[in-house]
C-alpha cells in the first residue's frame, strides 16, 4: 500500500511538475451473496477488500481537468464547462464522469476549480472486483474534500453510480459504489437498495480461521455491453408482468403465481432474485447466529442459481467453483456481474494451498488459461491517505 502511495505521487510530480494537495484511495470490493438484486432494489452483502486504487490531486487556478494514470499512456484533458457524457470517453470516462456526476448532484461546476489527478491501482480489472468502482470512489472523496461539497457517503456512491450508468454506459447498479465507500475491516456492508439503509455485519473470517480465496479465471467480461443489460431487462419485464414496482416486492411464496404468468426464461431469472434476496436475508442471520462456517451452503445455493437460472456463469467459474467444493471449500460462487471474472471461495485457512494447487491441475486438464488465485481480506472503505 505505501509502496503505491510513494508511485503516486512520484507519478503526479514527474508529470504535472508540483506537490499534489493529497492522496486518496478507495477499495475495491467482493460481494459475499446478493447478485443480480442491487438493481431490483434488494439485498445485498458485499465487502471491501485490501486491493486499492490510489489518487494524488492537485487543484488549479484555471477550469481545465486533466486525468492520468499509470496503466494509460495519456494525459485526458477538458475544460469543466465541456464536462459531459457525451465528451468522455474510454478509461477517463471513470473519473471525469465522476467531476461531472457531481456537477449533476449539488457541486456548482462554475465555481469550482480545476484539477490534475494520477491514479494508480492493484485492483484487478476485468476479474468482477470492482475496479471502475475504486476509481470512482477516491475520485468522489478527493472532489467532496477539495471542493468543500460536504455530501455524504450514500450520496458519493450514487454520484459514481450516475457516472458508471451515463459516463462509462454500464447500466449498474448501487453495490460496488457501496461497498467501496462503507466498507469496514473484518466486515461486509449489508445494504438494502431500496431504502438505501445499511449495516455493518461483522464476518469473523480470521478468528474463525477461515480465508477467502479469489478464483480469477482471467476470463474479461465489459457490462457495458450485452449479457448484463439484457438480464436487467429480463428483471424489469418480469416485474412488469407481475404488476410490482420492482422484483423486491416479489417473495419465495408469489413463485408458484409467477410460474403461472411468467414464460420459463423471465421465470427463471425472476426465481434467481427472488431467492437470492432471501439467501442474502438468511446469510446475515446466520453469519450472527452461527458464524461464517455456516453459511457454506448458501454460497453454494447462491452459485446454482446463477448457473441455472440466471444463466451468467461460464464453465471457466463453474470449474473453479466445483473444484473449490471438492477440496475442501466451505462454500464458493462465482461472484459480481458474471459472463467472466472471478469465484470466490471460503475455506481453511489449512485447506488454502491444497486447493489452489487443485485449481491449477483442473484448468490445465480442460484447457483453460491458467487462473490467477490468490486471498482478499475485508478491508476498510475509500480514505483521505494525506
Ligand atoms: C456488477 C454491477 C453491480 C451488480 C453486480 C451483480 O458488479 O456493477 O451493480 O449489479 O454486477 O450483482
Amino acid at each position: 500500500m505505501s509502496d503505491i502511495r510513494d508511485e503516486v505521487r512520484a507519478g503526479f510530480n514527474t508529470l504535472y511538475g508540483y506537490e499534489p494537495a493529497g492522496m486518496w484511495s478507495a477499495p475495491g470490493r467482493v460481494n459475499l451473496i446478493g447478485e443480480h438484486t442491487d438493481y431490483n432494489k434488494g439485498f445485498v452483502l458485499p465487502f471491501a477488500i485490501n486491493r486499492r486504487t490510489v489518487i494524488a490531486l492537485g487543484l488549479r487556478e484555471d477550469r481545465v481537468a486533466r486525468v492520468a494514470s499509470s496503466f494509460a499512456d495519456e494525459v485526458v484533458e477538458i475544460d469543466l464547462a465541456e464536462l459531459s457524457p457525451e465528451h468522455l470517453h474510454g478509461w477517463a470516462a471513470y473519473p471525469l464522469g465522476v467531476a461531472w456526476a457531481l456537477g449533476e448532484r449539488g457541486a456548482d461546476l462554475a465555481a469550482v476549480p480545476g484539477f490534475d489527478i494520477f491514479i494508480e491501482s492493484d485492483v484487478p480489472v476485468g476479474a468482477g472486483l470492482s475496479s471502475s468502482a475504486a476509481i470512482e470512489s477516491a475520485v468522489a472523496i478527493a472532489l467532496n474534500d477539495v471542493w468543500c461539497l460536504r455530501l455524504d457517503r450514500p450520496t458519493l456512491a450514487s454520484i459514481g453510480q450516475l457516472a458508471e450508468n451515463e459516463a462509462v454506459g454500464a447500466p449498474t447498479g448501487i453495490m460496488d459504489q457501496s461497498a467501496s465507500l462503507l466498507g469496514q475491516k473484518d466486515s461486509a456492508v449489508f445494504l438494502d437498495c431500496r431504502s438505501l439503509d445499511s449495516e455493518i455485519i461483522d464476518l469473523g473470517f480470521d478468528a474463525a480461521g477461515l480465508v477467502l480465496l479469489i478464483m480469477d479465471t482471467g476470463v474479461s467480461h465489459s457490462h457495458a455491453t450485452g449479457g448484463y443489460a439484457e438480464r436487467r431487462a429480463s428483471c424489469e419485464l418480469g416485474a412488469r408482468m407481475l404488476g410490482v414496482e420492482s422484483l423486491r416486492d416479489v417473495t419465495v411464496d408469489d413463485l408458484p403465481r409467477a410460474r403461472e404468468t411468467l414464460d420459463d426464461v423471465t421465470f427463471r431469472r425472476v426465481r434467481h432474485v427472488v431467492t437470492e434476496n432471501q439467501r442474502v436475508l438468511d446469510t446475515v442471520r446466520t453469519l450472527r447466529e452461527s458464524g461464517p462456517t455456516a453459511i457454506g451452503d448458501l454460497l453454494d445455493a447462491s452459485h446454482l442459481s446463477m448457473r441455472n437460472d440466471f444463466e451468467i456463469s461460464i464453465a471457466e467459474l463453474d470449474l473453479a467453483v466445483e473444484t473449490a467444493q471438492a477440496n475442501g471449500a466451505i462454500g464458493a460462487r462465482m461472484t459480481g456481474g458474471g459472463f467472466g471474472g472471478a469465484a470466490i471461495a471460503l475455506i481453511h485457512r489449512d485447506d488454502l494451498s491444497r486447493l489452489q494447487v487443485a485449481i491449477d491441475g483442473a484448468f490445465a486438464e480442460h484447457g483453460f488459461g491458467q487462473p490467477d488465485t490468490f486471498v482478499v481480506v475485508p478491508a476498510q472503505g475509500a480514505s483521505r491517505e494525506s
